[in-house]
This record gives structure tokens, C-alpha cells and sequence, in this order.
């Protein structure tokens, strides 16, 4: 039986233990081992924890606790997840994330510490929800020179924009309807202002060239300036706007990393990417043009992935798994004006 602790019991954390508790015996048998979960942190102004026992409010119960093996980490947020999930690593623990914000700021520094402390730091579930594109990018894909990555990756924006489309609902309407469903960040912003896209394509773009690239390099704009007339306007020429990520390999060897609202052919196959659905295309120069598509954001897409990453940890217990990338240099991101 391997040991787990789960930090943060939100959206993402309760979908995580429902599924381990519901799928237990399916997941042993893939990981080969049972999983059990022996602690949920929780925030200190949580209302009196049900099953005491399991649910804590110390971290130093979890980090001293040499029976536990994988730490899942769904708090979100840096403060004070960065310092957990790093000593977690460096006390020979393996943690899984779903942190995008974690991942695409400090992710080459953790990566390195699981490095050197042989342990896994994976965090397939920080990218797409329930797609898996983290293990094709890093994985899968690793043949190729990727030539772009250009996606739909934030889902609540994505629902927004659907909904001011075919149904002419308001943008404050359908993002209190997204914010209902669990799909927006719990400071929203993150999401309309596209810093949660900027994020997520840093993390894609880190995987596909091997440095790592940060959001502060990263033109973002996100989708609060737009109308109901824009959605008119781009209805009347055939398409459909879309905040879109995208990463673009250029002649000189740079990246070109930008997320901003944009007009989309209807003949695009992103076009068709609706409601909280992402779509990510990926060109590799041997593979040509690959479409990953699914629900982007959400509870149980989510906890899919993360879950699907403790079987990985457990299965890899002894060894470290593939993710790695190095810090990158400043220059490394092409200003995107460039070649504009
Ligand atoms: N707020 C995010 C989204 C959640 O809407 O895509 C999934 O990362």
C-alpha cells in the first residue's frame, strides 16, 4: 500500500479523493499497488474537519511523515504551495500537481530539485484538464522539432466566448455561469485577462525547447475588451474569436510566445472548439499537424489527470520519470513584434 497526501480539498482536491475512493480497485490494479489516501490538508479556517484523522491542518505532519511517498498538490497559488511542494521534493517525496501557476513560474527549479533528489515531480493535470498533453509534448512527441503550438487553453474564457456567440449572453452573465460551474480560477481575473492561457502555453512551450520560458516574457492580452459587436463583427466575415496561445518556432531559433484574442476562420478546426472544451495543435516537423481536444477545466477532468500522475508516481517509485527542462536564458522568448 503506498501513502498519500493531498494538499487542498477545493474543486480540483475533492474531485481527486472522490475518484481515488471510487476507482480504488481499478487503480491498484494499474499501478499495481493499493493507493490510500492518509492525509487531506486543509486551510486553517476550514470549518471543523470531518473524518479527523485524515484531514489535517499541518503541513509537518505530512512532510515528516516518512510513510508518505506521493504529496498531491491542488491548493493553487505560490504562496505557500512553492515552499511545500519544494521541501516535499527535497525530503524524497514525489509530488503531483495540477498548479499551472506553480509549474510555469518555478518549474525548472523544481524539476531540478526532483532531479537531484530522484523523485518524480509531474504535473500532467497543470495543462488542458482531463487532455493529456503533457506526456505527449515531453514524451510522445520527442522525435520531433516542433515547428508551433497554437491552442484554446483556457476553458472559462473559452465558455465565455461561446456563450456571447450562439446565445448573446452578457460577458459578466456567462462568466458568473462558469464561476458556478467550477471552471474559473478562484480569482477569475486569471482566466478574462488570459494570465492563466499565458501560463499554461509557457508550460507547452518549456516541454517542447527544453528552457524555460516565463510568463513575464510572454505578450498576453486576454478577452475583457470584447463586445457583443465583435462577436457580430467576426460572425459577419465567417469565424469566430478565440483567445488564442501560441508558440512559433522562427527562422533565427527563437520562440515567439503570445496569447491574445483572435479571429478564427470558421474553417479552422479551432473554430469548432466550443463551451469549456480546449484544443491544442501541435506541428512537429516530422508529424505534421496533431489536434489534442477535451474538457479543458473542471473537476473530475481534472482530477482524471492528477490521478492518472499517482499511478505514474507509484509505479515509478524508485526511479524518476522522464519531465525535465533547464532554466532558460532572457532572450530565449522573441519579442512576438518581431515578425509581427
Ligand atoms: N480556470 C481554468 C480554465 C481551469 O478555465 O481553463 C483549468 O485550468
Amino acid at each position: 500500500m503506498v501513502e498519500v497526501a493531498v494538499m487542498g480539498y477545493g474543486v480540483v482536491g475533492t474531485g481527486v479523493v472522490q475518484v481515488l475512493a471510487q476507482h480504488a480497485e481499478g487503480l491498484s490494479h494499474r499501478a499495481h499497488e493499493g493507493i490510500h489516501i492518509k492525509y487531506i490538508l486543509v486551510r486553517h479556517d476550514y470549518p471543523e474537519p470531518p473524518m479527523m484523522g485524515t484531514f489535517t491542518r499541518s503541513f509537518e505532519q505530512i512532510l515528516n511523515d516518512p510513510e508518505i511517498r506521493i504529496v498531491v498538490e491542488v491548493m493553487g497559488g505560490l504562496d505557500p504551495a512553492y515552499n511545500y511542494v519544494r521541501r516535499c521534493l527535497a525530503a524524497g517525496k514525489s509530488v503531483v500537481t495540477s498548479n499551472k501557476e506553480l509549474v510555469a513560474a518555478k518549474g525548472a527549479d523544481l524539476l531540478q530539485v526532483a532531479k537531484d533528489h530522484n523523485v518524480n515531480f509531474l504535473f500532467e493535470a497543470s495543462v488542458g484538464g482531463g487532455i493529456p498533453i503533457i506526456r505527449p509534448m515531453s514524451q510522445c512527441l520527442a522525435a520531433n522539432i516542433v515547428i508551433g503550438i497554437a491552442g484554446i487553453l483556457n476553458g472559462t474564457t473559452n465558455y465565455i466566448l461561446t456563450k456571447m456567440f450562439q446565445e448573446g449572453v452578457s460577458f459578466q452573465d456567462a462568466l458568473a455561469d462558469a464561476q458556478r460551474l467550477g471552471y474559473a480560477e478562484r480569482d477569475p481575473s486569471a482566466d478574462i485577462e488570459g494570465t492563466d492561457a499565458c501560463r499554461k502555453i509557457c508550460i507547452l512551450t518549456s516541454l517542447a525547447y527544453g528552457k524555460h520560458v516565463y510568463p513575464e516574457q510572454v505578450h498576453t492580452e486576454g478577452i475583457t475588451h470584447i463586445t457583443l459587436a465583435d462577436v457580430e463583427y467576426a460572425q459577419k466575415w465567417g469565424g469566430v474569436v478565440k483567445l488564442i496561445a501560441e508558440a512559433r518556432r522562427t527562422d533565427s531559433g527563437k520562440v515567439d510566445v503570445v496569447v491574445c484574442p483572435m479571429f478564427i476562420s470558421g474553417e479552422s478546426q479551432l473554430a469548432n472548439v466550443d463551451d469549456v472544451f480546449n484544443g491544442i495543435m501541435v506541428r512537429g516537423d516530422i508529424t505534421g499537424d496533431i489536434v489534442f481536444y477535451g474538457k479543458g477545466a473542471g473537476k473530475m477532468p481534472t482530477a482524471s489527470a492528477v490521478v492518472a500522475d499517482v499511478i505514474d508516481c507509484v509505479k515509478h517509485l524508485k526511479a524518476r520519470k522522464y519531465l525535465y527542462w533547464a532554466d532558460g536564458s532572457p532572450d530565449y522568448v522573441a519579442d512576438y513584434r518581431e515578425t509581427a
